[in-house]
């Protein structure tokens, strides 16, 4: 998820880069680990792109201004093919320096296409999949000189996610833009037009704007906007009128940032699944530098995390112990250096992570490697710590998480973790390449799974502001829903200061029933009654134990299972998913609920008390 910005004008001045850089500003939220600014004027391209947050880029600025330009096209980075270093920043140039580009997403098929470009002589500066894209545009550009005309054309060789923005040297009142999946949209001014990857980007020039679909190309010139599909087809973009301020504009229009990254969730399933499979449904995971017969020869497998990311962990044990057959034990970073744990050259420690610089966790890795053990991050940040530290690192493609409290790096850690499992189970011969494929078909599935979920917010908000008093609630759960109690118990403390206790169903009558009495508020996060009905049915036993004893019942099931509503005073619907996949829909009712109950108390939602984003210290 990277911030993206385009302008044209008529007059060459300051303002294309001082429009870029404003909307930089504004989107960092979109990504922040480097940044850049191309612009163009009657004698070509000047850019300046630096690693590192926008301040280095400023500084850069100043080092080396840019001269006055009639258009200009900027970018602020979350990497995900290539650290955060110069050379990877964006704008990228073809090698004759004809076209500059920015890219917003995930080119799943760039290694062919950078193979075939090597092969025709081309040299690469980067180790980014958008640099691809800039060599072809300039091929395309030089052979059917006409840059839209050769958008299109290097749009239709790309696969996967994509917004791609350009211009060219030889024609400074023009910017092309191209858009798959990835969000671009079109900004409308009086003799000048923009591009952005949302309405943050140029809300504060305009308040009109165009949406543009899929598989669409877009060029903007100061006093005219055409868009077609890749074919060539002129289409007619709806037009429609920003009514959120700049504030509101940064977060998409949510009230708060962990709103908005609950919505974010579908996206950032997908973009960690992208990439990732072959046309055949085979896995593949490039980044994976371990060598296969050691991930073959691995014995036990040890998850270390902290928080959210190790309740991810959970999931992934019950998923891969499944799949692969291999011991998975998931341990508290912090708890795991100082127990003396039995760590060998066979152990394969999987340390998952967010921000990549939990202080705990960066300990627990070093620790496991001075055992002889290989480690594998799972994390959102690349170059971060974590990342730089293990051996190798499967990136999830959550985007920045602004919001303290994790939720959208929650899934993707999860998504992540799967297809670990499943790369092992195709590696070690414990899956069978059918039943790899379906899975992953029904993986595939899951982001519209999510946003079904998501679109039934209402009840589930409205619960929560009956609820804003309540001082203790407890969730239950079984099997993978014992992880997602727990992340839910998790979320209400931390959002809404509330006392709630996360454990596992069948624990209840070893003593947690002590705790239940008249009205008090139970979650049970029920197992799908097509998987293993026993656990459904001792599941539907635990809610009946504490409704007798004058519980709450406030139960998330899927859809179709009737057993339940004679039990539970309130049911949170989510689509009916494999047992093992179903923690992706399961969890996000109780997101949402703890969520709206934070808001209802009028508490600082993204920035709880007494929390950080990254606990960069034991
Ligand atoms: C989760 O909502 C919390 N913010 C916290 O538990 C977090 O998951 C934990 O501190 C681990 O952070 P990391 O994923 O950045 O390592």
């Amino acid at each position: 998820m990277c911030g993206i910005i385009g302008y044209v004008g008529q007059a060459t001045s300051s303002r294309p880069l001082e429009v870029a850089r404003q909307a930089l500003a504004r989107l960092q939220y979109r990504g922040y680990d480097s940044a850049g600014i191309v612009v163009a004027n009657q004698e070509g391209l000047s850019f300046v792109k630096r690693a590192g947050k926008l301040s280095a880029l400023e500084e850069a600025l100043a080092e080396s201004p840019l001269p006055a330009a009639s258009a200009a096209i900027g970018h602020t980075r979350w990497a995900t093919h290539g650290g955060p270093t110069d050379q990877n920043a964006h704008p990228h140039l073809s090698q004759d320096g004809s076209v500059a580009v920015v890219h917003n997403g995930i080119l799943e098929n760039h290694q062919a296409l950078r193979d075939e470009l090597v092969e025709a002589g081309v040299e690469f500066q980067s180790q980014t999949d958008t640099e691809v894209a800039a060599h072809l545009l300039a091929r395309a550009y030089q052979e059917l000189g006409d840059l839209p005309d050769a958008m299109r054309a290097t749009a239709r060789r790309l696969e996967g996610a994509f917004t791609l923005l350009a211009v060219a040297q030889d024609n400074p009142h023009l910017v092309v833009g191209a858009r798959r999946t990835s969000p671009l949209v079109v900004g409308l001014g009086e003799g000048e037009n923009f591009l952005g990857s949302d309405v943050a980007a140029f809300v504060a020039c305009t308040d009109q704007a165009l949406e543009l679909g899929q598989d669409q190309v877009v060029t903007i010139t100061p006093d005219a906007v055409a868009v077609t599909d890749f074919g060539g087809n002129a289409i007619e973009p709806r037009r429609f009128t920003i009514d959120w301020d700049a504030s509101a504009a940064v977060k998409g229009g949510f009230e708060t940032f962990m709103d908005k990254e609950i919505h974010d969730q579908p996206d950032a399933v997908r973009d960690t699944l992208l990439g990732r499979m072959t046309p055949s449904g085979q896995m593949q995971l490039d980044e994976l530098r371990v060598d296969e017969a050691l991930l073959r020869s691995v014995d036990k497998i040890v998850v270390i995390a902290c928080g959210t990311a190790a309740y991810a962990g959970h999931v992934a044990k019950y998923a891969i112990e499944h799949w692969c057959r291999i011991p998975v034990e998931v341990e508290l970073a912090h708890e795991f250096r100082y127990r003396d744990p039995v760590v060998t050259a066979k152990t394969l420690v999987v340390a998952i992570s967010q921000s990549g610089e939990t202080m705990d966790t960066i300990m627990a890795i070093r620790h496991a490697r001075e055992q002889g053990a290989k480690v594998v991050a799972v994390v959102n940040t690349m170059g971060s710590t974590i990342a730089r530290e293990s051996d190798a690192a499967l990136y999830t493609h959550a985007g920045p998480e602004v919001a303290v409290a994790s939720t959208k790096a929650f899934l993707a850690q999860i998504t992540a973790t799967y297809l670990l499992g499943l790369y092992l189970g195709q590696l070690r011969g414990t899956m069978f390449p059918d039943e790899i494929r379906a899975i992953l078909s029904e993986l595939e599935k899951m982001p519209d799974r999510i946003r079904q979920v998501i679109e039934g917010e209402d009840v589930i908000r409205q619960l929560a502001v009956q609820m804003k008093d309540a001082t203790s609630v407890l969730f239950l759960g079984r099997h993978v829903g014992y992880p997602v109690a727990m992340e839910g118990a998790l979320k209400l403390k931390e959002l809404a200061y509330i006392h709630a206790e996360g454990f596992a169903a069948g624990e209840l009558k070893h003593g947690p029933i002590a705790l239940i009495d008249e009205g008090q508020p139970v979650f049970v996060v029920v197992p799908s009654p097509r998987g293993r009905d026993i656990l459904h049915d001792k599941v539907l036993s635990n809610i009946q134990e504490v409704r007798a004893r004058g519980a709450r019942t406030l139960v998330v099931a899927e859809e179709g299972d009737n057993a339940v509503r004679e039990f539970a005073e309130q049911i949170f619907w989510v689509p009916q998913a494999p047992t093992l996949l179903a923690p992706l829909v399961a969890v996000v009712p109780l997101q949402i609920f703890a969520c709206a109950l934070a808001s209802a108390k009028g508490l600082d939602v993204d920035q709880p008390r007494n929390l950080a984003k990254s606990v960069t210290v034991e």
